[in-house]
């Protein structure tokens, strides 16, 4: 029997995602139709005996939530459970935490995925790999992909073995160790539990030494990364790597919600055709891949495409343009208007020719296996770095403006056009 693990961060996580992460927890921001996590739950509850996925994290239990939840567990009959850490207790501490709960009814193996990676996620094949991996069933297994050697350093390197075993694994290096990284999905014995709380017990024994003097540590933070895969897995022999050549992204900004729903639109096209919008002679013209919630409307006259998304309630008027961009629940684009490389907030306007633009921040394409980069909002002569534009909810666009380049903060009634700004 198997266990899937997906975690999910808290509140003080994905302050990059700002500020489309104050009005949903990013786990649920909507790429290619779907929560973020829904693509999670939708490739892992595939596996022949997925018996649980559970999502551990810190944000306060809400209505958004257990709406979610209760969905997939109906859509995919499987059992989906949400375990709240009562503080950030890292991306181990939170596994240690619940360990009873993940251990319950004795799973064979336990997939962790890290939420904010998306991608055609190879777990079967990583299964495969895993079972040959170590008879004593006592394996770890992590999921690896080629970087650039420069990007590299933003990452978990790791070192390997002709046998695929992990020699080293260096988190965020600060000088080169390996193109080879970590996608933040791993396939574990349960056997990891054992290396979680012999870590657990040490930090807690170093921590009662210098209690006196001690500026309060949280002792339950344990690090997946820092404190096992570094310091405890290469050790036993049984960490090994699975790489792929699958498409595979972080999703930390914005940006990479618009570059992970081009290549979750691609993926539809192969596996999941009926997702997208067909050509229709009489409705939208529709260039390459687009979705179209059945509950949104979109007005014969408009254009779409390609790598564009309408969520259920928006509503696209006449002659409107909308390519590479996200249009969230609720907005409505009015005539004419043109939308380009942006996210267009649940529930605001866009007025009649206004002209929302963003800059596509994509890898390089001649440079072999780039991933997108993840700036800071800021360049550092402090202006703010070419990228798309955000806008908020109920944000206002009065007609005939261009908004360029900028990130609109909710509930905002703009008055003028804006160029490279922050709109507070
Ligand atoms: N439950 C829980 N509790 N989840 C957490 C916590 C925590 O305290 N801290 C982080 N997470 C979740 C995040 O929501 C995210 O899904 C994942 O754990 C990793 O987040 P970060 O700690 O911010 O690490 P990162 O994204 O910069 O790097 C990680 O992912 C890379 C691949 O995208 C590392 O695992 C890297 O090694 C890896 O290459
Ligand atoms: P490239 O293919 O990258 O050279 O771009 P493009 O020539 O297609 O132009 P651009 O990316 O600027 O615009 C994409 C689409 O939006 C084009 O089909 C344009 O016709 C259309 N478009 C551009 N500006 C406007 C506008 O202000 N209003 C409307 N309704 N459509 C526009």
């Amino acid at each position: 029997m198997l266990k899937t693990v997906i975690l999910i961060g808290g509140p003080s996580k994905g302050t990059r995602f700002r500020p489309l992460s104050l009005d949903l927890p990013k786990p649920l921001f909507p790429i290619a139709g779907f929560p973020m996590i829904y693509h999670h739950i939708e490739a892992t509850s595939k596996l022949p005996n997925m018996k649980e996925i559970l999502l551990v994290g810190s944000y306060q239990s809400s209505k958004h939530f257990s709406y979610f939840i209760a969905s997939m567990q109906q859509q995919f009959k499987i059992v989906v459970r949400y375990l709240q850490e009562f503080e950030t207790l890292g991306t181990a501490g939170g596994l240690f935490h619940f360990r009873d709960q993940i251990l319950n009814g004795n799973p064979d193996a336990i997939f962790v995925m890290n939420a904010d990676v998306c991608g055609e996620f190879p777990l079967k094949e990583m299964l495969d790999f895993h079972k040959t991996c170590s008879p004593d069933g006592r394996q770890f297994t992590i999921l690896a992909t080629e970087a650039t050697r420069q990007q590299s350093l933003n990452y978990g390197c790791i070192v390997e073995n002709e046998k695929h075993q992990v020699l080293h694994y260096v988190e965020k290096p600060h000088t080169f160790v390996s193109t080879l990284i970590s996608c933040g999905i791993y396939l574990f014995s349960t056997a990891i539990f054992e290396h979680i709380s012999v870590t657990f017990k040490e930090m807690n024994e170093e921590i009662s030494f210098d209690i006196e003097d001690s500026c309060r540590v949280n002792c339950s933070v344990i690090r997946l990364e820092q404190d096992i895969f570094s310091k405890r897995l290469p050790q036993t022999g049984k960490f090994f790597v699975y790489q792929t050549n699958n498409f595979w992204s972080q999703v930390k900004s914005a940006s990479a919600t618009i570059y992970a729903n081009r290549h979750y639109l691609a993926i539809y096209s192969r596996t999941h055709p009926e997702r997208l919008a067909p050509p229709n002679k009489m409705g939208p013209l529709i260039i390459g891949d687009v979705f179209i919630d059945p509950g949104a409307f979109v007005h014969p006259t408009a254009v779409l495409g390609p790598n564009v998304t309408v969520s259920k309630g928006a509503n696209v008027g006449p002659g409107a343009r909308v390519r590479e961009s996200i249009i969230l629940e609720g907005a409505v684009l009015k005539d004419h208007c043109c939308i380009l490389y942006s996210i267009i907030g649940w529930k605001s306007v866009v007025g009649e020719w206004a002209r929302i633009e963003g800059t596509p921040m994509d890898p390089n394409p001649n440079k072999p296996f780039a991933k997108l980069d993840s700036w800071d909002l800021f360049q550092e002569d402090g202006r703010l770095h070419p990228s798309i534009t955000v806008i908020g909810s109920n944000v206002h666009i009065p007609a005939e403006v261009v908004v360029l380049n900028s990130i609109v903060l909710p509930d905002k009634d703009l008055d003028r056009s804006f160029k490279n700004q922050i709109i507070l």
